[in-house]
């Protein structure tokens, strides 16, 4: 295969990103037209597909193929427990409940981590680049929105306090793309699996457009 596999992976997604992007949900919530229930809502389905990726984060570091993406500096969960504390309060545990859609999406994310590496890494590649890229546009928006510190309580998920340089770290990232130990057919199913990663951001982002409808003004 001549072309690089982070420009495979990442033209073979372009389709899709637009959609998630442009969601009806995603287009209200940075349209500053939802409010911070909203808001957490959706760090709330966050919370349980960071869970299903880093639960399995120490099973998968030395593995051959998913092992080199498996870096301690992209970690989430403890910055989506301090945002909820701070949207939900001190017992946010006790309200948090999972979509249908962030249900299937976390049970698909552990499967693949249970039983195939290869497609983790469509998973990881598909939340930690795009929290990396797009999750600053987001930052700002909520920073701005909602009138949360710039990038302290409430959005510290889209802070990588350890990633000092993240243009730098995505670069990394995709020379580790570029080297994944895996045959060509093994790469299209990759990349397969990250568009049905896709598929799964859009199906949450509809739940949550179904629970946030815009009432008609
Ligand atoms: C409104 C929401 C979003 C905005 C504004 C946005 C914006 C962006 C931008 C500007 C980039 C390009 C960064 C670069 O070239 O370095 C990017 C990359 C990316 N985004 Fe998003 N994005 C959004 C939602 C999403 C969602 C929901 C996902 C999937 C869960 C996602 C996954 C990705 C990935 C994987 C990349 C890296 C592409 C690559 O270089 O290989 N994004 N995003």
């Amino acid at each position: 295969m001549d072309t690089p596999f982070s420009t495979l992976i990442r033209t073979a997604s372009h389709e899709q990103h637009t959609e998630a992007e442009t969601s009806t949900f995603m287009s209200d919530l940075l349209g500053g037209r939802l409010g911070v229930d909203a808001y957490a809502r959706y760090t709330e389905q966050l919370w349980f597909v960071y869970r299903a990726l880093e639960d399995a984060a120490d099973a998968l570091k030395d593995d051959p193929v998913a092992g080199p993406f498996v870096q301690p500096e992209l970690m989430r969960v403890g910055a989506l427990e301090d945002d909820l504390a701070h949207l939900r309060g001190a017992d946010w545990r006790s309200g948090l409940t999972a979509l249908p859609a962030t249900a299937a999406y976390a049970e698909r994310v552990a499967e693949c981590a249970r039983s195939w590496p290869g497609g983790y890494v469509a998973h990881h590649y598909t939340r930690y680049l795009g929290d990396l890229s797009g999750g600053q546009i987001i930052r700002d928006k909520a920073e701005k929105t909602w009138g949360f510190a710039r990038k302290g309580d409430g959005v510290r998920f889209y802070v990588f306090e350890s990633i000092g340089n993240p243009a730098a770290f995505k670069r990394h990232y995709r020379e580790l793309l570029d080297a994944i130990a895996v045959d060509d057919l093994e790469k299209q199913r990759v990349v397969d699996e990250c568009k049905r990663a896709f598929s799964l951001n859009t199906a949450v982002f509809r739940e949550l457009g179904d629970e946030f409808p815009l009432s008609a003004a």
